[in-house]
Order: C-alpha cells, then structure tokens, then sequence
C-alpha cells in the first residue's frame, strides 16, 4: 500500500502550550500521516525565538518569525534589529505570522501597518517570504502588499524567488485572489473548507489554481471537519487536502503532489528522501 502524502503543513502555532503534554506524539502522528515538512509560526520575539528552538528539535519542523498584528502593542523598531539576528537562522524560512486584524481591535491599524511595513521591507532584504494574517482587512492589505510589491521589493534577494509570500488562511473572494497572484503571492486554505456549511469557501476553492495553493492547519486552530472546535494538530492537514481533491475532483495524492510542490517552492524546502524517519535532538 502507498504512503499518503506527502503534505506540509504550511501554517501552525507548536511552541504554544496546548501541544506541552505532547508534542513527540503529535510529530509522530503528522509522520505517520504523511507530513515531511511543518512551519511552525512566531507572533512576537518569545515565540519566533520558541519556533527556532522546536525547528532545532524535530528535523520536519521549519520556523517562521514575526510580529503578528494583534502582538504588537509594545512593538520598537530595535525589534526590527532581533528580529534579523533570528532569521539568520538555518532554519527559518519565512518571516511570518504578520499582516493586519481589524476583527480583534486589539491594536489600531497605524500601528499595525507601520510593523507590517518594517517587517515586508526585511523580508524583502533578507529574501524570506512572507506569511501574511489578513481578518476583516481585505482592501487595506492589498493596497499595502501593492504598494511593497511595485516600490519596496524590486531589486531584493525576494524579489529572485518564484513567490514573495503566501495568504493563510484566505478568506477573501476570488477577484482577491486575482490580485495577490498578480503579486507574487500564493493562498493557503485550512480546516474551514471542510465545514459542511462553509459553501462560499467551497464555491471559491473550486475556482483558484491548485499550483498556487497551499494547505495548513493553523494548529491548534481551525480543526477541519469533525473535530470542530477541539485542538487541531498538523496530521490533521489530509483532511484539508481530502476536502479539496473532491472539490476538484482530483486524486489526492495529486493534491499532495501539487501543494506540497509549491510549499517546498515558497519556502525554498529540500525534497525529502524516501524513507521519512522520525528524529528527535536533545
Ligand atoms: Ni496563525
């Protein structure tokens, strides 16, 4: 019998405390599940610095490093200065999670938008790709990735690669999508596509590239179709690959061989040998 697979989990939160009790469990499973590569995110400096130290730990574990909209209340621009130290790091590959929030209204949106910009101008230096949260912000953070893309980005390492950053968990409509492939950008789709009731999101899934698609999970967010509101864990992206093979009606390995493609492109991941092991580093 074949492996399933091979996904990568795009999008995850794992230095957070829901995965304490268990967190060798839950790499195990997404192996066995047929996960080869996870990026775990940062929201602020504690957390990018805890992405680094689980992606030291588990050979599948990647980090991103960020400043998320809704954790910037204290942000200073020497921030900016760490924030370049730990993306230096081997194994950092995006800088994320970063964008804008104007559902949880805990910081105004100037502010967001001047982090937003310092972080899209150092990922441009640096070459990393950005991972971009955008609730209740369409028009706005499509004007600002416009403007980045046409006046900030040309002639930067980030402008060399085949895409400048991805949408997690995208929930615009499809003229937005439009626009950020025009950008450079690629979409990412988590567990709400497989909600029975979540027909927009179908009718939209439907409709976009599957070579511009990625998949994640957003663990221990967004638990896909049944497991509704429980905690959600990276093996767990199948199902959101699942959902989309038969919206697209498409093999699924098709669909882990289309995604997970354009994720090792993103992010610039080595292919994975044919015998995935489970490593653990202490
Ligand atoms: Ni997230």
């Amino acid at each position: 019998m074949s492996s399933p697979g091979p996904f990568i989990d795009s999008h995850c939160h794992l230095d957070l405390p829901h995965f304490q009790a268990d967190r060798d469990a839950v790499i195990q499973r997404a192996q066995q599940a047929g996960v080869e590569a996870i990026i775990t995110q940062g929201v602020d400096l504690p957390s990018s610095r805890a992405a680094i130290a689980l992606a030291e730990r588990y050979d599948i574990v990647w980090a991103a490093v960020g400043i998320h909209p809704n954790d910037c209340t204290d942000f200073d621009p020497a921030m900016i200065d760490e924030l370049r130290e730990l993306a230096a790091h081997p194994r950092v590959v995006a800088i994320g999670e970063i964008g804008l929030d104007d559902y949880w209204k805990t910081v105004p949106l100037p502010r967001q938008q001047q982090v937003l910009r310092l972080q899209l101008d150092l990922a441009a230096e640096l070459g990393l790709p950005v991972v971009i949260h955008d609730r209740e912000t369409h028009e706005l953070i499509v004007e600002e990735l416009q403007h980045w893309v046409a006046q900030r980005l040309p002639g930067t390492p980030l402008a060399q690669r085949p895409f400048v950053g991805v949408m997690h968990s995208f929930s615009g409509d499809l003229a937005m999508a439009q626009q950020v492939y025009q950008l450079g950008f690629v979409l990412s789709l988590a567990g709400p596509v497989t909600f029975k009731n979540a027909r927009s999101l179908h009718a939209l899934a439907k409709q976009l590239d599957p070579q511009r698609l990625l998949i994640e999970t957003d663990a221990p967010y967004l638990s896909p179709h049944p497991w509704r509101g429980q905690r959600n864990e990276p093996a767990r992206v199948q199902h959101v690959a699942a959902r989309l093979a038969e919206l697209w009606q498409m093999p699924l390995n098709e669909v882990a061989r289309r995604t997970t493609a354009t994720a090792r492109s993103l992010f610039a991941l080595p292919v994975q040998g044919a015998s995935p092991r489970f490593t653990v580093h202490h």
